[in-house]
């Protein structure tokens, strides 16, 4: 860093400011969107408990060597590595921006889609619209080009515009407007939800425990989901890292911005399930749960019109405050390392990612042929990327902390320079050592079939 001096490093002014923006990274569309289905398909309240010892056992502790990893670096995510230590660990830092361009690129896509249906529920869209018509019309917009490609780069272009403010007055004012909108939103959805009749049914397909159903793969599902949903694993938390202040308590924040993520994932699944039960519909609609299923189950609700509008609303609330985080990876990346100002680095970051961006959203229309893998190019970044960059980065952060940067520099980050008490420092040193590496490794060759059994 040679024209951006440390001193005009920008940072998160309050703790809620660092509680919102990293809760804000992590609650997205891979908790309302991605979560419920991915449980509900997979064992309900058995998957659950998987995920939920994947978060505690993983996902904390790699949060909080991100977070740690950031705030020493005082970097992004590739400048931190280069900066605390030697050898070839920059690399890392590099595969997060990989990811974080692919990550953003196929985000956009579903991102856009959620203004569509925004403006679908205001203009009062899905009213007298079957079942069948609603999912004809889903497949017709997802198809086409024009819209869906001009609400993405909508979409990119309001992430970008919320990133150039700056780090306090970009991500840091709207993450603390949008993400209390957000709680507000899925509790009155979450109301409306549990009160229609029959609404137990979904509960029990949420919570009840189907264990036949745990196969590996669920396994490797549930690690990934619980890597994406926490944001771990691509430096989005380092780069936040780097902007908090030293008086922080890294491992309380961790654990904050986990049990939220956690809850909103649930409540997505309270809201979702109770109401798919209710109107009777397959509970296992995947993809088009969201786009499809939820519009039918709003057009027979008694005000159903409302609803839509803020179901529409949280989705697209929680999909920005997302983009915001990972767009800001590959920013603090070229204002650091290739200097250049803050304005020109967003605009030449959300212009390259959206050149890719068109792709995924056009596997779903006409490139929908195209196939590497046999899978689409949307299809393609999200395996790529869920599956593979953020287990490997994680397991690659935990490696670094444990055995390269060093106990005394990770003591004096988790203590705050010897002013907090350390009690978990040995449970969390064991935990980054061997736990979270040997169980990440594990899962991850055992589901691509190089260790068997
Ligand atoms: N955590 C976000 C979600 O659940 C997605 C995300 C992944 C954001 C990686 C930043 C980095 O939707």
């Amino acid at each position: 860093m040679t024209n951006n001096d440390l001193s005009q490093r920008g940072n998160f002014g309050s703790k809620f400011g660092v509680i919102a923006a990293a809760a804000g990274s992590a609650v997205g569309l891979g908790n309302i969107w991605r979560f419920p289905y991915v449980a509900g398909e997979n064992g309900g309240g058995a998957f659950l408990i998987i995920y939920l010892a994947f978060i505690l056992g993983i996902g904390v502790p790699v949060m909080l060597s991100e977070l740690l990893i950031g705030r020493r670096g005082q970097l992004n995510a590739f400048g931190s590595f280069k900066k605390l230590s030697k050898g070839k660990w920059y690399l890392v830092g590099l595969m997060g921006i990989v990811a974080a361009f692919l990550i953003l690129a196929f985000y956009t896509t579903i991102a856009g889609w959620t203004l569509e249906y925004l403006m679908q529920s205001f203009i009062n869209g899905f009213e007298g619209k079957s079942s069948q018509e609603l999912k004809n019309s889903f497949e017709t917009f997802q198809s086409s080009t024009f819209r869906p490609v001009l609400w993405q780069l909508i979409f990119m272009a309001m992430t970008a515009g919320i990133i150039m403010a700056g780090v306090q007055k970009g991500i840091e004012k709207y993450a603390k407007i949008l993400m209390p909108l957000l709680v507000a939103l899925i509790v009155i959805m979450c109301i409306r939800s549990v009160t229609l009749p029959g609404a137990k049914e979904g509960l029990a397909f949420l919570f009840n425990p189907d264990f036949s159903k745990i196969t590996w793969s669920v396994v490797f599902d549930a690690l990934g989901q619980a890597a994406f949903s926490l944001s771990i694993g691509m430096g989005a938390l380092i780069t936040y890292g780097s902007y908090i202040k030293k008086d922080n308590n890294l491992t309380v924040t961790a654990f904050q911005v986990s049990i939220a993520d956690t809850m909103i994932a649930i409540l997505a699944g309270v809201m979702i399930f109770p109401a798919v039960f209710a109107f009777h519909i397959d509970p296992t609609a995947g993809f088009g749960l969201v786009f499809i299923v939820l519009p039918n189950i709003f057009e027979q609700m008694t005000g159903g019109y409302i609803f839509s509008i803020i179901f529409f609303i949280l989705l697209a609330v929680a999909a920005l405050t997302s983009t915001i985080s990972v767009l800001e990876v590959v920013v603090a990346y070229f204002v650091e390392e290739l200097n250049l100002k803050r304005k020109k680095a967003t605009i030449l970051a959300a212009s390259s990612i959206s050149f890719i961006g068109i792709f995924c959203t056009l596997s779903f229309g006409s490139l929908s042929e195209f196939k590497i893998l046999g899978l689409t190019i949307f299809g393609l970044f999200d395996e790529v990327s869920a599956n593979y960059l953020l287990p490997i980065g994680a397991f690659l952060i935990v490696i670094f902390l444990g055995w390269v940067l060093g106990k005394d520099i990770i003591k004096d980050e988790i203590s705050n320079q010897g002013t907090l008490k350390t009690r978990f420092l040995g449970l969390y040193m064991f935990i980054i050592k061997f736990i979270a590496p040997i169980a990440i490794a594990l899962v991850f060759l055992y589901s691509i079939g190089l260790l068997k059994f």
